[in-house]
């Protein structure tokens, strides 16, 4: 059974809210086993075919935990090339963390990543929780059509 990860962090509960939206999105297949987590350790991610991250942009960066993430995972080695990747995130004026996220996925892990990064002004509203079922939805879809 193929796996999605979607991992996020959130303070005020918007971009906990988008998680939730990209996770139901996501479970439209039932052959495919998804995992909503604000907490992974780097060895965890080789066990999923996808990993979707939700960034909300704090001081126009992504939030610490993931910088943490990313670093001991590139000092471990961990490979997560070819897996399947997106970003979403809750901002106030600026939102630079899904951007900035994604580009370590594509760039440093050689993740195939799906774009643009989904991006919601503070509390999603309907259309946004709406899109953010949708990149559920397209990831799992990805994901089926792989080999
Ligand atoms: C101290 C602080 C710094 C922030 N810095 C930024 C920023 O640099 N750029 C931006 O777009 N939004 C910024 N925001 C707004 C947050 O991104 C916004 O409130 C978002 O909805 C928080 O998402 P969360 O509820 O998932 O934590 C900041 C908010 C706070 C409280």
């Amino acid at each position: 059974m193929k796996r999605i990860l979607v991992l996020y962090y959130s303070r005020t509960a918007n971009t906990e809210r988008m998680a939730k939206a990209v996770a139901e999105g996501a479970k439209i297949n039932p052959d495919i086993n998804v995992q909503l987590e604000f907490h992974v350790e780097p060895e965890e991610l080789t066990s999923y075919d996808a990993i979707v991250i939700g960034a909300p942009t704090y001081h126009h960066d992504m939030p610490l935990d993931f910088k943490n993430l990313f670093e001991e995972a590139a000092v471990k080695d961990i490979n997560l090339k070819g897996k399947v990747g997106a970003t979403f995130g809750s901002y106030g004026w600026s939102g630079e963390a899904p951007k900035l996220v994604g580009e370590i996925m594509k760039y440093k892990f050689g993740m195939q990543l799906l774009e643009p990064p989904l991006l919601a002004n503070y509390s999603p509203d309907p259309k946004a929780i709406a899109s953010c079922r949708e990149l559920g939805k397209r990831i799992s879809e990805t994901l089926m059509s792989k080999a």
